[in-house]
């Protein structure tokens, strides 16, 4: 998530340079970033490795037509594909590769998105509920409101939003359709506050950032690309290459972890005296734990508060 708008530092810039580095040095390296966003990253690392190659993909049109620009003094070197991230395999095939040097994940939504109100993604603004990172996407935040029945959109509001009162909003949304569609962010925001208790109202920041949360996930099946992303992006990398990924909820953080966990294990059956060649980990932690932004960047970056980064090197081909 959240370059912060007016600087446009990438969240946590020089810890994911500092892991990536020693995969990236070799001249012919290449580097998927797979949610290039408005290129921060992935230009700070090209101007660190003078032999490297980017892939950047993007979902959102506007963010590879923006990056192309960021980009320019890279020419040569930089392919830039607008695609969902689980299409990697096929995005390295086309251009002639079976493994990468490092794979880059920043999750979610960007400054770019959040701060332009015509997408939809903020409360804080009023907009019309789009919330779609691919402009083309088929889905609107909009047709998740005044569509789904109440149970699945309760679902929806729990699962992805880990929203507690995710009932009494969706009934109150259900309510509210049966007068009149719903159209605009500033009315959910008030829906969501007038459907939550009053002293839950009290505590958390905005009550409507969990539903908002929840229905910008649901709109761009955020957690369902996750999942199969990144089984796919660790094939991908080679033996020395390092992968890095930064979440901003706990259900992405949560898919991190655990495919990292099972690549970074050795899953011999126990009472084995010896680790099978096939079963011995693949990769191994470069994280303890997930990585926080400093205190100092948060005073610069408020946005970056929730970022959890993790990272895992290959040390074994795949068996
Ligand atoms: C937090 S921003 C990345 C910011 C970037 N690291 C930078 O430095 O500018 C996340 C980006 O990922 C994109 N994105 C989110 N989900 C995606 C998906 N499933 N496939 C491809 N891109 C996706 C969003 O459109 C957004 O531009």
């Amino acid at each position: 998530m959240a370059t912060a708008a007016a600087a446009h530092v990438p969240v946590m810039r020089d810890r994911v340079l500092e892991l990536l580095a020693p995969a990236l040095d070799a001249p012919g390296s290449v580097l998927v970033d797979a949610t290039l966003g408005r290129a921060g990253h992935a230009s700070a690392l090209l101007a660190a490795h003078p032999g490297l190659s980017l892939i950047g993909i993007d979902t959102d049109a506007t963010a590879i037509e923006e990056s192309r620009e960021v980009l320019t003094g890279f020419a040569g070197r930089v392919t830039l594909v607008r695609a969902v991230y689980d299409e990697i395999p096929q995005i390295l095939a086309a251009n002639g590769l079976q493994a990468v040097q490092g794979v880059l994940f920043d999750l979610g939504v960007s400054s770019p998105q959040l701060d332009q109100p015509s997408r939809g993604f903020a409360y804080s603004q009023d907009a019309p509920l789009d919330m779609r990172m691919n402009q083309a996407g088929q889905l609107t935040a909009a047709d998740v409101l005044n569509t789904y029945p109440a149970d699945r959109l309760a679902r929806v509001l729990r699962e992805f939003g880990e929203e507690r009162f995710a009932r009494r909003i969706a009934d109150a949304v259900v309510a509210e359709r049966a007068r009149a569609p719903l159209a605009s962010t500033a009315r959910l925001a008030e829906i969501v506050r007038d459907a939550i208790p009053a002293p839950a109202r009290r505590t958390g920041g905005n009550p409507a950032k969990r539903t908002f949360q929840a229905l910008r996930i649901e709109v761009n099946g955020e957690l369902e690309a996750l999942h199969r992303a990144l089984p796919a992006a660790l094939d991908a990398v080679a033996v020395g290459g390092r992968i890095v990924a930064l979440a901003y909820h706990s259900l992405e953080d949560r898919a991190v972890k655990r495919e990292l966990a099972a690549r970074c294990t050795d899953t011999t059956p126990p009472g084995l005296p010896v680790s099978l060649d096939a079963s011995r980990p693949q990769f191994r932690l470069l994280t303890r734990g997930a990585e926080r932004p400093t205190a100092q960047e948060l005073a610069a970056n408020p946005r970056a508060a929730p970022a959890r980064l993790r990272a895992a090197e290959r040390i074994r081909a795949a068996a």
